[in-house]
């Protein structure tokens, strides 16, 4: 029993050596535990006479109360150290300064793009659309276009491979939005099957497209905005008037010119090129073609199943991104697609 003094001396030293609580806990069973130093001790009393066994035991205790006592001290110590420690990660340095915050913004694509579904939805368009990774059938063949047509050098397109690495000659990036009107059309007459006559198509189709092509006014990526409307006796009359009423009404000017240049679609006939110019400001006088356009082709009403001698109408593929140059004063399409953020953040 000499040596609790010593005792209590090694566990108070062995708290003050840990500072974490899981390894307090620890240190604590070496003395205090079922097998710890001081429980050692109790049961040894059992060996002494009666008054050796009461001097011994309120000794022992009283060490054992001294190593409690210097076991909740440490305990409260590792606490507040954590808590400081705590608190000053968590500091405010007021001196600090702020951090920006960068707000976004809608593209200036998508800004015409949404200009332009508002103004056809006002004179009843819906919006349609399509997958860009296209079938041949669709943005060819259902479009009067088919294999070995010349008019498929019309466009350069870019194909996908196979799993082999080889060309999937049916497979493609849609090189216009027109395929839009194969499949609606499609979708359409099979929706009003059976019945006597079917309701009207009047629908836009904006979306991505994709071509070998990149300069000041052409990208390997832009975009179109398809329009399709057939009925009874929709006639070209109609479509110059929905196009010029579109543009007036994009540019909020009645200053500008249109004009429909004869051009060769192999789905429409007849067909037209649309080039605009304004009369005045910076870009006066100068004509850019906008949109291709015509009244669709007796043949791509058939292969969809609408019957040409009952049915007509016109279908235009605008180029928005064309539209957003002028809109803006843009020279170089190209600045649209580069990421540009100096160049962005002027629309936002
Ligand atoms: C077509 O793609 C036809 N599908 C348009 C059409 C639809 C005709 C329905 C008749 C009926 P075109 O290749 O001309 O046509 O393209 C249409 C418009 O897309 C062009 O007037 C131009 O504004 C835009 N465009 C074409 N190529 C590019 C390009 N590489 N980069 C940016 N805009 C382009
Ligand atoms: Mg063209």
């Amino acid at each position: 029993m000499q040596n609790l003094d010593a005792l209590v001396a090694e566990a108070k030293a062995a708290f003050a050596a840990v500072t974490d609580p899981d390894a307090l806990e620890q240190v604590k069973a070496r003395f205090l535990g079922k097998s710890g130093q001081i429980t050692q001790h109790l049961k040894e009393l059992s060996a002494l006479a009666l008054e050796e066994k009461k001097r011994a035991g309120a000794a022992i205790n009283s060490a054992k109360d001294a190593i409690e006592a210097a076991l909740a001290g440490r305990r409260e110590a590792i606490r507040l150290a954590a808590l400081e420690a705590r608190l000053a990660e968590e500091a405010l340095d007021v001196t600090l300064p702020g951090r920006r915050e960068d707000k976004g913004g809608l593209h200036p694509i998508t800004r015409v793009l949404e200009r332009i579904e508002a103004l056809f939805a006002s004179i009843g368009f819906t919006v349609a659309d399509g997958p860009e990774i296209e079938e041949d059938f669709y943005n060819f063949t259902a479009l009067n276009t088919p294999e070995d047509h010349p008019a498929r050098s019309m466009h350069d397109t870019f194909y996908l491979l196979d799993e082999a690495g080889q060309v999937a000659k049916n497979v493609l990036l849609r090189t216009h939005t027109s395929p839009i009107q194969a499949r609606y059309m499609r979708a359409h007459v099979e929706r009003y099957k059976g019945r006597e006559t079917m309701p009207e198509i009047r629908i836009i189709a904006p979306g991505r497209v994709y071509r070998v092509d990149s300069d000041a006014t052409h990208s390997p990526m832009f975009h179109q905005v398809e329009g399709l409307w057939i009925g009874e006796d929709v006639s070209f009359a109609h479509l110059k008037g929905v196009i010029a009423d579109f543009l007036r009404g994009f540019f909020e000017s009645d200053d500008l010119k249109v004009r429909f240049r004869p051009s060769f679609f192999p789905f429409t006939e007849p067909s037209a090129e649309i080039d605009m110019a304004f009369m005045g400001g910076a870009l006066e006088g100068r004509w850019l073609e906008v949109a291709g356009c015509g009244m669709v082709h007796p043949n791509v009403l058939q292969s969809a199943g609408i019957d040409p001698e009952k049915y007509q109408g016109f279908a235009f593929g605008f180029g928005p991104d064309r539209l957003a140059m002028l809109r803006y004063g843009i020279n170089d399409l190209r600045l649209f697609y580069e990421g540009d953020q100096r160049f962005l953040r002027q629309f936002a």
